[in-house]
């Protein structure tokens, strides 16, 4: 169901009852909960499933300044409880498998080193010379369920599309893409745990990754990783770990996130049909402002980042009047920052054409995501293309009958069953 047309977010009074987090119920629509932390506990510890404690950032403005604040550190070496200071991004098998040396692990000076090689490579210009790719393999997947009249949407079409996509770009041959899919297919149906599936995959897929950077050394191509060996910056290069890493971080981040923004971006206009309408009179009309600005907004309303990946406190300092110990974890909700109502006029309504919608979904500071025009790219490309070559899609469930997966970092559907008539 829509929160928009839930109740009213009792505003600080006395019998404003506490949410319990990570529920069933939560994980369906966390937004109600996430408004009682805002008004009440913006910046709460709190005891996640893992039995790890973290600081919850949920306005829009503590949330901003906390992904700036450069005292809070991607490293999880920064933790104070040892025992837990492993992979934080939520990447599973990414200790065991070597891959920790990337984008979302690391401060500055590596980070900035990092981040200005990869800049090089992975450049807006290399994206949009990918649009008719992306638009091509879009309407392959279209065609090989279009006869049928029904789908799920999430198996058929948002998680193989980022994957295809990224491994296209990155230089991974297509008759290896199958794998990619399966592997990437492991890890995010047991994301997080430490599962012999998941690791084998990982493993499978560092392997692979190690080869292929290998081969693209002796036999460049045009593709990404041949551009991330080929890019230096006053004569310092990735080494063969970092290479590996760093195609891992954008296959990894640029996947799971994407397939939710298609999936959550559905199923949102699956449910607003008047938003909807507009859109598709918009498009039809040749006008795509409004998709532009409905996938920010899409991203905005439901994005699929929930929260940012783990910060550390590497000094004692405060955020929102709180004060954070050295060594405290720190988690920005950019969901519940995205829903701010200090920030977003009728946050908790889907409007396409908001305009001064500077979100947090991609995140902000040097983390920026650095895959946002890709992310676009695919994004307005899937929507666009399924509701012109499907007009009449509709839902082919009720919508308090779909489960969302539970992780911590990442929202988004298990399923999305549409049905539609066939041309
Ligand atoms: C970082 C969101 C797609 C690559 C981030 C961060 C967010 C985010 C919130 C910052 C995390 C933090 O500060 O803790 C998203 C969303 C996407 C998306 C919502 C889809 C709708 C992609 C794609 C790629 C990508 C397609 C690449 C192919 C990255 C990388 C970083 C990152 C490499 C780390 C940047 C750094 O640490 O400097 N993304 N992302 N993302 N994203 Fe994305």
């Amino acid at each position: 169901p829509d929160s928009a047309q839930g109740p009213e977010p009792t505003r600080g009074s006395a019998d404003a009852r506490e949410p319990e987090l990570f529920t069933w119920e939560f994980a369906s629509d966390p937004y109600p909960a996430y408004a009682w932390l805002r008004e009440n506990d913006p910046v709460r510890k709190q005891r996640l499933p893992s039995g790890v404690e973290a600081w919850l950032v949920t306005r829009y403005t503590d949330a901003k300044q906390a992904l700036a604040d450069q005292r809070l550190s991607k490293n999880p070496a920064h933790h104070d409880e040892p025992a837990h200071a492993k992979s934080k991004t939520g990447i599973p098998g990414e200790r065991s498998a070597n891959l920790m040396t990337h984008l979302l692990n690391i401060d500055p000076p590596d980070h900035t080193r990092l981040r200005r090689l990869v800049s090089k490579a992975f450049t807006p210009r290399r994206v949009a010379e990918f649009a008719p790719r992306v638009q091509e393999l879009t309407d392959q997947l279209i065609d090989r369920f279009v006869a049928e009249g029904s789908a799920d949407l999430i198996h058929e079409f948002a998680f193989p599309l980022p994957i295809y996509a990224i491994c296209d770009l990155l230089g991974v041959p297509r008759e290896d893409q199958d794998d990619f899919r399966d592997w990437a297919g492991m890890m995010i149906r047991h994301g997080g745990g430490p599962r012999g599936g998941v690791a084998r995959s990982v493993k499978k897929m560092r392997g692979y990754l190690a080869e292929l950077i290998h081969r693209k050394r002796l036999e460049p191509g045009d593709d990404l990783i041949s551009g991330l060996i080929k890019a230096s910056d006053h004569g310092e290069h990735l080494t063969e770990n970092e290479a590996a890493a760093m195609a891992f971080i954008l296959l990894f981040a640029g996947f799971e996130t994407t397939v939710n923004l298609i999936g959550n971006g559905l199923y949102a206009l699956l449910t607003h049909p008047e938003q909807r309408a507009r859109l598709e009179q918009a498009l039809a009309a040749g006008d795509t402002g409004l998709l532009e600005t409905g996938v920010e907004e899409l991203l905005r309303y439901d994005g699929p980042v929930e929260l940012a990946t783990w910060r550390f406190a590497t000094e004692p300092l405060r955020i929102g009047g709180q004060d954070i110990a050295a060594g405290d974890p720190v988690l920005v909700v950019l969901a519940a920052a995205d829903r701010d109502p200090a920030r977003f006029a009728e946050p908790d309504t889907l409007d396409l054409s908001r305009r001064d919608n500077q979100h947090l979904g991609y995140g902000h500071g040097i983390h920026y995501c650095l895959g946002a025009p890709l992310a676009r790219l695919e994004g307005q490309t899937a929507l666009a293309t399924l509701l012109r070559r499907l007009p009449d899609l509709q839902l082919a469930a009720e919508p308090d009958d779909l489960r969302w997966r539970g992780g911590l970092i990442m929202r988004g559907l298990r399923t999305l069953p549409v049905k539609f008539t066939t041309a």
